[in-house]
Formats: structure tokens, sequence, C-alpha cells
């Protein structure tokens, strides 16, 4: 019986571990220490702001956050920007309105437009969609220790440019070494530079990188913060029921306890 399991147990092993090396190419995703990771991980709401900028300024052209409503800018926990500046924010996008049989500017309780070029995904979900983080060996054991990876993965593409390029198709595309397949349709967005913060943070290519990656987690998990919340309380409660019940439990007994019984 022993012989068996075992026998199993190691060819589930040596089949999960074959599977996890046929799907080899995949890209290489180096770790970020995001300010959101971990059980109290917060969202750094001045990074946030800057992230936004970056996906406004160059992104944007391309890609969409469709699934996103302007007005959770200003939401505590994410980017918290003052009403007036989301409204501004809203007004620069346009969108056909049915009712006027025209287009109007966007107000707050509008959503981000969507990708304005056919081929560029929409970013909303992108954090959450991709997983940077596998094995070793398939596992998961590297996705437990250090998360899914979406944003890790999206901080690597855009700075996993190697300059090389190659036509194919009629379609140019770029070697990425985070990318699977190691070749992206995406010319590089970022070269470090492309945008200038109000408060002279540092503009870096991986700095750059690692602020629009953040912002796209909290595009795609705006309530982390919150449920990380509601975690811990849950967790502290079910603590605190746990002692009562044991000294619940001591005190009911305590009378049986250690006593003799005459049979
Ligand atoms: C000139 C247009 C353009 C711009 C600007 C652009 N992208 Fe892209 N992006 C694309 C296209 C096209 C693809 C699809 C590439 C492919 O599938 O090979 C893509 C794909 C992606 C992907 C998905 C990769 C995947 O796993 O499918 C991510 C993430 C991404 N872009 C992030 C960004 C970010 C962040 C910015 C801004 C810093 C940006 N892009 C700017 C055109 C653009």
């Amino acid at each position: 019986m022993f012989k068996k399991l075992t026998l199993s147990a190691f060819t589930a092993l040596a089949l999960s571990a074959g599977a996890a090396m046929a799907a080899g190419d995949e890209g290489h995703v180096h770790d970020v220490d995001f300010s959101f990771e971990g059980p109290f991980g917060t969202y750094d709401q001045n990074q946030l702001q800057r992230g936004l900028q970056i996906y406004t300024e160059v992104c944007s052209a391309c890609h969409g956050l469709q699934h996103v409503p302007i007005r959770t800018l200003s939401d505590e926990g994410g980017p918290h920007l003052p009403e007036d500046q989301v409204r501004a924010y809203a007004s620069q996008f346009d969108i056909y309105d049915a009712d006027l049989d025209d287009d109007r500017a966007r107000i707050p309780a509008d959503f981000f437009p969507s990708s304005s070029l056919s081929n560029a995904p929409d970013l909303s979900l992108m954090a959450k969609a991709r997983a940077g983080f596998h094995g070793p060996m398939g596992t998961g054991i590297s996705q437990f220790v250090n998360g899914i990876g979406g944003p890790e993965y999206i901080a690597s593409i855009l700075t996993g440019y190697t300059g090389e390029e190659k036509e194919q198709a009629g379609t140019t595309f770029y070697e990425n070494t985070a990318f699977p397949g190691g070749w992206i349709a995406m010319a590089p967005p970022l070269y470090g530079e492309d945008v200038e913060f109000a408060d002279g943070h540092s503009n870096e290519l991986h700095h750059e990188a690692e602020d629009v990656a953040s912002f796209l987690m909290w595009t795609a998990e705006p309530k982390m913060m919150a449920r990380k919340q509601a975690g811990f309380v849950a967790v502290t409660f079910l603590f605190l029921l746990t002692v009562l019940l044991y000294l619940t439990n001591k005190k009911l007994w305590a009378p049986h306890k250690g006593k003799k019984f005459d049979l």
C-alpha cells in the first residue's frame, strides 16, 4: 500500500515537473518590493498618482482602462485626488452620449476610455490576469512566498527590452526578456525621463515602471486595503473567541477535574 502511494506521488511530481519544463519559455520576472505587499501593506498614494500620470501621458495613447470608474481616483486608499482635480481629469476625455446624440466631456461617474489601438489589451485587470512567478517545478511555492507577481510582470516587461527587433508578416516585434516567447508587439513605451513629476521624484526607467505597475495593481484591486483590514479584524475576533472558549471549557470542567470517582 505504502509502496503504491509513494509510486503515484513520484509519478505526479515527475509529471508536473515535466509540464513546468514544457512551459519552458516563460520570461524572466524580477521581484519588486511593493508597498502593498504583506498582510499590512498599503498602496503608496504618491506612487499611485505618479503611475496615473505615466498611464495618462504614455500608455493611454494605446491602452484603455474601461472597467475603472474615473470617480475612484478620489478614493481613500487609492490615488486620493481632490474631487475638483478628478472632475478636471475626467473632462479631458470625450464620450459619445446617446441622449444628446453627440460627444460630451466625461464626468467622474463615467469610466476611463477603452483601448484606442485594437491590438493593445485593456489594462484594467492586467495586474491580476498575469502571473509573474511560477514554480519551482510548477509547485506554486514561489507564488506562496512572493505573491502572484502580476505587477512585477508589468514592471519587468517595461524594463525587459533588449533593443533587438524583427519584422514578421508586416508586424515589428521587439525582443523582451519578460514576455513569454521573448518577442512582444509593443514598442518600448518607456525609456526613462518620459514624464516630469511635479514633486521632482525620480523618473528613471525602473522607477517609472514600478510606479505605473503599482497604479495598475490598484486598478485591478482597488479594495485591497479594505480586504486586508477585514481579514485582520476577522483573525483578531477568532483569536479572542478561541481564548474565551478555552477559558469557558476550563471553568465548566473545573469541578470534575482531578476528582476520584467511587466506582
Ligand atoms: C504605441 C502603443 C502602445 C503604448 C504607448 C503602450 N502599449 Fe502596451 N501594448 C501595446 C500592444 C500593441 C500590446 C500587445 C503586444 C503583444 O501582444 O505582443 C501591448 C501589450 C501590453 C501589455 C501586455 C503584455 C501581455 O502579457 O499580454 C502590458 C502589460 C502593457 N502593454 C503595458 C503598457 C504600459 C504600462 C504602457 C505605458 C507605460 C504601455 N503598455 C504603452 C501597445 C502599446
